[in-house]
């Protein structure tokens, strides 16, 4: 059953979630989080780092979007002029404090398509960023921000089982587990197990930890 999030402004409805998103909201929006600020990416946001982020091994081991072609400077640009427009998703680049240049994404999307609900994935593609929190804390406040400004009831998320540092996070940041699916889907030309996870929104604790999460 489903827990509404306490919002400011409860967008019941898609046509609303859809009227909001525009590209003039996001050119306005900005989140501060303890790490730095989170805001909706702009083409001219775009540098070489991202983009060699994206094709690092290491980064994409579990994008399998991301690594089934080489990522360039255009490719990348067109990711983030097409979600700068879509009605239905808000791709933030995360800005660790002090830096000019971002240092990781978190993609809010299929915002309102099934009720209000929406779907949410994390890349941190600059390594030296990664165990000092700063994903987990992202994560939080999106998700947070999401249920609050815009309404959203739940935010769904599947990982990876292999993906151990992103399962931490998820359960860190307030989701639960919800399911495993085994069988569905591959990674790496072998058949995986991902686990599904949910934000409940505000004013409910997070019960759900996944069998041998680590
Ligand atoms: C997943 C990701 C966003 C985490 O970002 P981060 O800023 O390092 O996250 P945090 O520092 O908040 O937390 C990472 C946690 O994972 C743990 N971790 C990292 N690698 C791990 C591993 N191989 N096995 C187990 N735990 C691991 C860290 O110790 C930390 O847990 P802790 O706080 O209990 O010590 C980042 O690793 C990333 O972008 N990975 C590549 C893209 C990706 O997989 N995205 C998720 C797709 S669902």
């Amino acid at each position: 059953m489903e827990r509404p999030c306490r919002g400011l402004s409860s967008l019941k409805a898609q046509p609303q979630t859809v009227q909001i998103l525009t590209s003039n909201f996001k050119r306005e929006l900005t989140l501060r989080f303890p790490f730095g600020i989170l805001r909706p990416l702009l083409a001219a946001d775009i540098h070489p780092g991202y983009v060699a982020g994206l094709n690092d091994p290491e980064v994409n081991r579990f994008l399998v979007n991301v690594r089934k072609v080489r990522q360039t400077a255009t490719s990348v640009i067109e990711f983030v002029e097409q979600n700068l427009l879509a009605p239905d998703a808000i791709l933030f680049g995360i800005w660790f404090q002090g830096d000019t240049l971002h240092c990781g994404t978190v993609r809010l999307h299929n915002l309102g398509l099934q009720k209000d609900r929406a779907q949410i994935g994390i890349c941190v593609f600059d390594r030296r960023r990664w165990g000092k929190g700063m994903g987990t804390s992202a994560l939080r406040t999106v998700s947070e921000w999401a249920c609050g400004a815009l309404g959203v009831s739940a935010i769904e998320a599947g990982v990876y089982a292999e993906n151990m540092a992103s399962q931490k996070i998820f359960v860190a940041a307030g989701y639960e587990w919800r399911k495993d699916v085994a069988d569905t889907y591959e990674l790496d030309g072998r058949p995986t197990t991902v686990r599904f996870y949910r934000f409940p929104g505000s004013g409910r604790p997070s019960s759900g930890v996944p069998p041998q999460s680590g």
